[in-house]
Formats: structure tokens, sequence, C-alpha cells
């Protein structure tokens, strides 16, 4: 088979030799010769300090990669730290999958392994690697170990939101808030409970992009490394097979991927992330389809934030496959892995070690979980909500409507003694979504009011057009599309609306007539705050960022270009 790279390195001419002069720098003569060139698209960055470990597992990568006879080239990515990068994370997911695409497809490369974790780099990596179509492989990074404090587990993420509630509901100090800190971060790896970086990376798994039995490996395990240096050796196998994400990535990969969504309990993040991936393959994958899907499945883990444990006591327990294995029934069998081999062809010998942290499926968590995706007047395109994630007297509701313009105009007002709110309002938060913020960040999931705190309300229906942290919980209707900016209903909602949500009935509705509604136009604040970017990526993605329900990709993205070989350089 003719390699890709070749149109770089072979022949006698001028530019061959300036191809292959440039690279040697003490690599063998034959290294580009009939030799896979293998790039290792590395998301570590200090920055990004969920991922700062993986230039340790490159290196395993590339003695992989050495065995099988390729030639390793470390391929440094943007990396999008989620904790640090403002004004949130997923405005540079698009962007990152550009970049990552443009240098596959502009280097002499013939497959790539993807290295990632934090929330949005495997995300951005696969969309990446579906519209370049290079043979491609995930190795993700891993959770990091459990923390303690004070004698208990500590979820990074969920715990966050869970401490800093009781330290405005006045049962924990500010000093052992802040002590908490240093228990948190126990490790290298991401989070560790089944947020979007867990999530992300069990769902490639079940996707098929992951050599199966790998995601969920905690960051410090040995096996690890172990796997990333069979990823490597499989990096080279796979374009020898010229096994590209457009011939083992088909609809029914992405069934699998949503059934394990659903029985893992994962991230809401997950729907927007496979929306877009799918959307780069022209998989026609829509919004229902979820619904339709996940429904069906038991939650089978018991991880935090729907549940108890954390993800070194999922890897104990048996891992993916032992969850998969429980319903292998409502998976497809025909979908294929990296490696060539179906994703059942895995589940033979998978086991359950701890059926407190995987349940056997005649015992789950949840009965029916998955994400369920609701329309009405208040999302005529969709709107999301978890419902293992929320509270179950909940989801039939109806209240008055608290509306705020903007995440800032939530924190000035929120806490305000004199605020007209009670337990049984509506928290509506707008300005939140794609084109909005912009970039669609993780508020949804919005702090209750001080007052109620003290009173001892722990969840009340919020509603809103941003996203919301994997790791959080809570009554929280999200991903609402269209978005307020972009000219939803949602912005022409006024405090004291009646919001009625039923999550059975797939309903969120807005008690205002039509007529009413058609008199209203969005006030000025909320426009105020959808003033557009002047220039760079942020004008980009908001004059071509797409809405919630379709991915929230950019509409000139959508698709693949493929790996075709650009013109000479010189
Ligand atoms: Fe990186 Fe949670 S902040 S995975």
């Amino acid at each position: 088979m003719k390699l890709r790279s070749s149109q770089w390195y072979a022949g006698q001419d001028r530019n061959a030799y300036i191809h292959r002069a440039w690279m040697r720098r003490g690599v063998p003569d034959d290294a580009f010769a009939d030799r896979p060139q293998i790039a290792i698209a590395n998301t570590a960055s200090d920055l990004t300090p969920c991922n700062a470990h993986l230039n340790e597992v490159a290196a395993s990568v590339r003695n992989g990669v050495y065995e099988a006879g390729g030639i390793p080239l470390d391929l440094p990515v943007v990396s999008l730290g989620e904790t640090n990068v403002r004004p949130t994370a997923m405005l540079w997911r698009n962007m990152a999958a550009m970049a990552t695409e443009e240098m596959l497809r502009a280097n002499p490369i013939d497959g790539v392994v993807l290295l990632g974790g934090c929330d949005k780099t495997i995300p951005s990596l696969l969309m990446a690697a579906a519209s370049v179509d290079l043979p491609a492989v995930v190795v993700p990074g891993g959770p990091m170990l459990t923390g303690t404090f004070r004698g208990r587990p500590l979820g990074c993420g969920t715990d966050v939101w869970k401490l800093s509630e009781e330290v405005r509901g006045g049962t924990l100090t500010q000093e052992d808030f802040t002590r908490s800190e240093s228990a948190m971060i126990r490790s290298r790896g991401h989070c560790n409970t089944m947020g979007t970086a867990s999530t992300m990376a069990l769902v490639a798994e079940a996707l098929g992009t992951v050599i199966p039995g790998t995601a969920g490996t905690p960051a410090p395990d040995s096996r690890l490394l172990q796997a990333a240096h069979g990823t490597g050796r499989l990096a080279v196998e796979m374009v020898g097979a010229d096994r590209r994400p457009a011939t083992f990535l088909t609809r029914a990969s992405f069934h699998n991927a949503i059934v394990a969504l659903a029985a893992v309990g994962g991230s809401t993040n997950a729907v927007v992330h496979l929306l877009a991936i799918a959307g780069r393959l022209g998989i026609d994958l829509v919004l229902d389809d979820f619904d339709r899907i996940g429904s069906r499945v038991p939650v089978l883990v018991d991880l935090q934030p729907a549940g108890r444990f954390l993800m070194e006591d999922f890897h104990r327990a048996g891992g993916l496959l032992a969850v998969l294995r429980e319903i292998r029934d409502l998976l497809d069998p025909e979908a294929l892995t990296v490696t060539g081999q179906p994703l059942v062809n895995y589940l033979e010998d998978a086991l359950i070690w701890d059926g407190e942290v995987i349940r056997p499926s005649e015992q789950p968590l949840v009965a029916h979980g998955g994400i369920a995706v609701l329309r009405g007047d208040l999302a005529p395109d969709g709107a999301l909500i978890k419902p293992a994630a929320a509270s179950p007297h909940l989801l039939k509701h109806r209240g008055r409507a608290v509306v705020f313009d903007s995440i800032e105009d939530f924190h000035a007002r929120i806490d305000d003694p004199d605020l007209d709110v009670d337990a049984n309002s509506v928290l509506v938060l707008r300005g939140c979504g794609p084109k909005g913020y912009p970039g669609m960040p993780e508020v949804s999931n919005m702090p209750l009011p001080k007052k109620l705190l003290e009173q001892g309300v722990r969840d009340m229906v919020r509603v809103c057009d941003g996203r919301m942290s994997g790791t959080a919980y809570g009554t929280v209707v999200l991903h609402v599309a269209p978005e307020a900016a972009a000219g939803g209903p949602l912005a022409l909602v006024r405090t004291g609306d009646v919001v009625s949500l039923d999550v059975a009935a797939r309903r969120i509705d807005l008690d205002v007539s039509e007529d009413e509604l058609a008199h209203r136009t969005p006030n000025k604040a909320t426009l105020d705050g959808f003033a557009a970017p002047r220039r760079g990526w942020q004008r980009l993605y908001v004059d071509h960022v797409q809405q919630a329900d379709t991915g929230a990709d950019l509409d000139f993205l959508i698709g693949s270009s493929g790996s075709d070989v650009s013109r000479e350089s010189h």
C-alpha cells in the first residue's frame, strides 16, 4: 500500500530531499521508506492540569509505534483546560478541532494517536479525526485517584458544588472549605466523577475509537502506559489495514455510544459532542435518538454526581466492558472498533467485581435512565434533562419564573433577601447559549438562593440555554434551543410567568398565550448582553456556530474534507 507520507518523502528530486533532510535528525535511513508516520496528537499542557501527564503516555505510544515498524511524531495540539480557559472551554472546542484537523492534513502523516482527557479534548480530537479521516485511535488520559477529606471520599467537581452550597447554607466554615481544596485533587488525571471527561472517555470506547478495556483506567495506573504502548502498535496496524474512521464508525457505533452513555449515567455534554462528531462523519444522528435509544437503558453505575462512588471504584469494579456485558442485548452487534473487531466481541470475560459500584442489570440503580429530550413553548427545537440527576418530586412541576438575563445578573441578585423567589419558583437563566455567551458555558446548574438554602431547600427547577458541568446535579433543563440570542422564545419569558415542566410527557412549556407572546420583544438588557465580538475566533464562532440541538459545530466545519495532500510549498 502506498503511504500518504510518500507524497512528501518518496523520490529523488529536490522537494523529497528537503522533506527528508529536515526530518532526519538521527532517525534511521529507512524511516522514510514505507514506514507509517504516526502522529501523536498530544493535548499535554501545564495549563490543562488534567492532561499534564500525557507526555509520559506519549512516550509509551512512541515505543509501541517504533516496535511495530512505524515512525512516531509528536504533534502538540490545542489543549483546553476546563478550569482555566475563559470565557468557557466550549468556545474553543471547534477551534481546537479545526486546528488539529488542518495540522493532520497539512503534514506527512499516515495515522494518528489522539491523547486527550479533560472535557473538551477528546471531543475536539475525535471531530478532527473524523473530518481528516486518517486512521485514528484514542488513548484517554484517565481519571485521578480518589481524594479524601475528613475521612470521606471527595469527588472533584461534584463536591465543590456541594461544599460551596454548605458554606452558603451555613453548615460548613470557610476555613474547612479552603482546607478541602488540597484534598480534592489527589493525583494526576482528570475529574474522578462521572463528569464530562470520564463520560467522553467511556463513550469514545463504546463508539469504537479506543482499544476496548482501556477507558477509565486511572491516570497513575501502570496499565494505562501498557495500553498506550499497545495503542502505538495498533496505530501502525490500522494504517496497513486502511482502517479510517469512515470505515468503522457508523450509526451502529453511535447507537452503542448512546447506550453506554445512559448505562453509566453520563454527562449531558456528551450529547452535544456526539452530535458534532456524527456531523463530521455525515451520520444522521439527531437529538431524539438520545431519548429513543437511551431511555430504554437502565443506569447501572453508582457514581457521583448521580450516585456515590468515583472512577477508581468503577475501574476496580470491572469498568465499561462489565457494564456493557450486562446490557449486551441493547448493543448493536455490528458496530466495529479500532481493532477491526466488533465491540461485543470484548464482553465475554468482562465480569462485575463489585456489585455496589456496577449493578447487575436485574438490580439497576435507575430502571430507565438516559437523557430526556423535552420540547414545548420554551424549547421548540429541544432541551435536555437528566432525570437520574434530578429530584423525583420536581420532574412534574409548575412554578413562577424568576428570570436572569446573564450570569452576571444572576450573581448580582440571587442572594438579595428581597428577591421574590420561593422553593416552587423556576429559575430561568438566558444569554448562555452558543452565540449568546458566547460559547455555551456550564452555568445551567445555578446555585440556589441563599435564603432558600438556609430553609433547607436543596433543589429547584432551573431552565437555561447553556450547558451544565457533568459533575453537577439537580433538576436542570438545559441546552434550550433555539437559545435566547438566536431568537428563541426563552428571550420572551418574564418574571412571574408560569413555567411548566413535565418530564414524563417530555414537555417544557410557558403558560402565556401566543397572542401575548407575539406582542413581547426581548428586553434591552437581554439584547445588550449579546453584543457580537468584533474580531478573531470569537467573531467567526458567533457568525457560524449552530445551535445545541445539532452539536454546536460551525456550519462550515460539518462533514469531512478527507486527507488529500495539498500543493507543494516550494
Ligand atoms: Fe479537567 Fe474536570 S477539570 S476533567
